[in-house]
């Protein structure tokens, strides 16, 4: 099996890879490294430092024949997509554009979108949301993130299979402790270096957190079964910002109060997933608990 994976050295992209190489499968990594580091690839990944936009793609994917494109590669910060919205619709709408017409003319014939679940049905009307909640995203990121699925949905031919996996909060090994996002990530930093912790808001927001290992692992069950469309990959669990900090501080012995700020805008105050369709389609569900992630995650930082 042949993979072209945009996004390959960044947090999700680059477990990804490590389970496509574990399959045995070839891989091209596009990555601009924008984000992404590029000590997360594996050095069995075929690399390219580009832009998923670059006009030498045409050639090299033509040459490389894949059997699947998957997407991973967006500008993923919520708090960016605020501050510059037009950066944020190029990234994730334009250059995204550009590559899935480049694979389309490479006669790609499978395309996998990691789309955000979290970011995407707004503030919900009930929970936990499924893929048929009305989607009304408070954040430019959000509404990027949509219009490009929608946009596959439109521009793949009939003769293609597309699925999108509309991903709730990802959290573990490789997510940057450094950014304004991934509280588990920034948290667990922050206390191993006995440092204060800022929450946004009163923390009793909630989140559905997944482990990165589990995304990884569903990408790789839509490669192997014939499901198409819009399928929500979450825990089904709700986990407030709060219980998280208190989490973490019991792993790491960390007994300093949290700092609350005031709360951000496009953040919408409770999300969790109904993950069904992924159980029935995908034959998958998150199989690390909450409890264990947090380890993994606070034992690679350490
Ligand atoms: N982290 C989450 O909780 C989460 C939740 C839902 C969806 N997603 C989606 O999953 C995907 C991966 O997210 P992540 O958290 O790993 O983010 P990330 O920033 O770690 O990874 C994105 C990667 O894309 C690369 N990239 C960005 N723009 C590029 C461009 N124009 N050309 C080539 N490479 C480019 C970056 O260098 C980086 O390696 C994104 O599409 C994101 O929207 C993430």
């Amino acid at each position: 099996m042949k993979a072209i994976l945009t996004g390959g050295a960044g947090f999700i992209g680059s477990h990804i890879a490590d389970d496509l190489i574990g399959k045995g499968a070839k891989v091209l990594v596009i990555d601009d490294l924008s984000s992404g580091d590029i000590n997360n690839l594996s050095k069995s990944v075929e690399f390219l430092n580009l832009n998923i936009a670059d006009q030498k793609l045409p050639k090299i994917l033509k040459d490389f024949k894949a059997n699947v494109l998957i997407h991973c590669a967006a500008q993923a910060s919520v708090a960016q997509s605020i501050n510059m919205p037009a950066f944020d619709a190029e990234v994730n709408i334009l250059n995204g554009l550009q590559i899935i017409d480049y694979a389309v003319n490479a006669d790609v014939k499978s395309y996998i979108y990691l789309n955000t679940g979290g970011a995407l049905y707004g503030e919900p009307n009930y929970l936990p949301c499924d893929e048929q909640h009305p989607i009304k995203p408070i954040s430019p990121y959000g509404l990027s993130k949509w219009t490009l699925e929608n946009y596959f949905d439109l521009l793949l031919p009939s003769s293609t299979k597309f699925t999108s996996l509309r991903l709730a909060n990802v959290y573990g090994p490789r997510q940057d402790p450094e950014g304004e996002a991934g509280v588990v990530a920034i948290f667990s930093r922050r206390m191993l270096d006995d440092k204060d912790v800022k929450i946004f808001g009163d923390g009793e927001q909630s989140r559905d957190f997944v482990y990165v290992q589990d995304v990884a692992s569903a990408v790789l069950a839509t490669i192997d079964t014939e499901a198409q469309g819009h399928i929500n990959i979450g825990s089904g669990e709700q986990t407030s910002v709060n219980q998280i900090f208190k989490q973490l501080s019991t792993e790491i012995s960390y007994t300093k109060k949290p700092l609350y700020e005031p709360e951000r805008q496009g953040d919408v105050r409770h999300i969790y997933l109904n993950a069904t369709k992924a159980e029935e389609d995908l034959n998958w569900i998150a199989s690390i608990n909450l409890q264990e992630g947090l380890k993994r995650t606070v034992d690679a930082l350490r």
